[in-house]
């Protein structure tokens, strides 16, 4: 094992190429991330850069820059790997570098469910991602009166606290009976609809948005489907993620929300693995295959494989 190559430059990308070098892995590590920022974390966007001044921003990222020349990892930011050859074990990048593997690891992640309706174009309809998301969203934020958002889960909670904090009116527009019924039980869910609307939040439980409209290219309002009109000069759009898994899916690797990996988080191939947010594992003891949504995971995962390559083999 000479060559270790990890698509995806997030937190599990990160972890990975940080724990292989504390476990004094001595081959080569590349880590290739379409953003151009170094890695960086993602929970605080929706939380104390949306509150706090720019400078919150700035103290996102994982680790400074020179950590990654100090412990040997090629970290090759703003590049995206467009292809997988598995037979010549090579992942070609969009600025046409090839990278050879021994192993190569998939950290891809989610991106941005889209809402499919008519107006997410126009000016002042945002989705949160980025750390170039979170900077324009708080620069927004700071003039907005009327704020609408899209979808109760973990995005919209946080945004819409955030939009309270600097004054403006929200409406969050959740199309099931509760927000994060995803993730949470009905009674945390109750928690959290009352929270809000002590802070005045305005909910609009199971009801469905039918568009968003603008006047001059900037919106104005969001059309549920019952027919009202809310006012709005900024809408949020949080409405889930879904899994980064098509390069598998072209190499030929199955997918399966997400990219289908063993109880050692191992594709079919035994030369690439998946980890983090866009890998469906086998948890084991007869449990269904699972995708997880969570930094904690991300993290587990990465030190998992990052373990197995360095000959600590243990299921996930
Ligand atoms: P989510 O899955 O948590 O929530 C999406 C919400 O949108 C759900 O309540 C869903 O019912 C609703 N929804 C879906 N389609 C809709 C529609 N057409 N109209 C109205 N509502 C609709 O996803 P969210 O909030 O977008 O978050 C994205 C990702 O970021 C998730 O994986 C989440 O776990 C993660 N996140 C993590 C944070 C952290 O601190 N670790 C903070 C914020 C988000």
């Amino acid at each position: 094992m000479e060559r270790v190559v990890v698509i995806g430059a997030g937190q599990a990308g990160f972890e990975i190429a940080r724990t292989l070098r504390s476990n004094a892995f001595t081959g080569s590590v590349t880590v290739v991330g379409d953003e151009e920022s170094i890695p960086y974390q993602r929970p605080p966007l929706s939380k104390a850069c949306l509150v706090g001044s720019d400078g919150a921003l700035d103290t996102v990222a994982l680790r400074p820059r020179d950590f990654y020349t100090s412990h040997g990892i090629d970290l090759l930011c703003g590049n995206r790997a467009v292809a997988i050859d598995r037979d010549a074990a090579i992942v070609d990048t969009a600025d046409g570098t090839a990278l050879g593997y021994d192993h190569l690891i998939l950290a891809t992640g989610t991106r941005n469910r889209p809402l499919p309706v008519p107006g997410t174009e126009l000016a002042g309809v945002f989705q949160l991602r980025t750390v170039e998301d979170a900077r324009t969203l708080s620069a927004e934020l700071t003039s907005a009166a009327n704020v609408v958002v899209v979808g109760g889960g973990f995005i919209g909670l946080e945004v819409a606290a955030a939009a309270v904090h600097h004054g403006a009116r929200v409406t969050i527009v959740e199309w099931l009976d509760r927000p994060m019924a995803r993730a949470v039980s009905p009674t945390t869910s109750a928690h959290f609809v009352d929270e809000h609307r002590d802070h005045g939040v305005r909910w609009l439980l199971g009801t469905a948005v039918e568009s968003i409209i603008g006047r001059s290219g900037r919106v104005t309002g969001v059309r549920t489907a019952g027919g009202s009109l809310l006012e709005a000069d900024l809408v949020v759009i949080g409405v889930g993620v879904v899994p980064n898994s098509e390069l598998a899916a072209e190499a030929g690797l199955e997918v399966d929300d997400g990219v289908v990996v063993d109880r050692h988080l191992l594709t079919a191939d035994p030369r690439i693995s998946a980890v983090g947010d866009c890998a469906s594992y086998d948890p084991g003891e007869g449990s269904a295959r699972r995708r997880l949504e969570s930094v904690q995971n991300a993290v587990d995962h990465a030190r998992c494989v990052a373990d197995r390559l360095t000959g600590r083999r243990e299921p996930f």
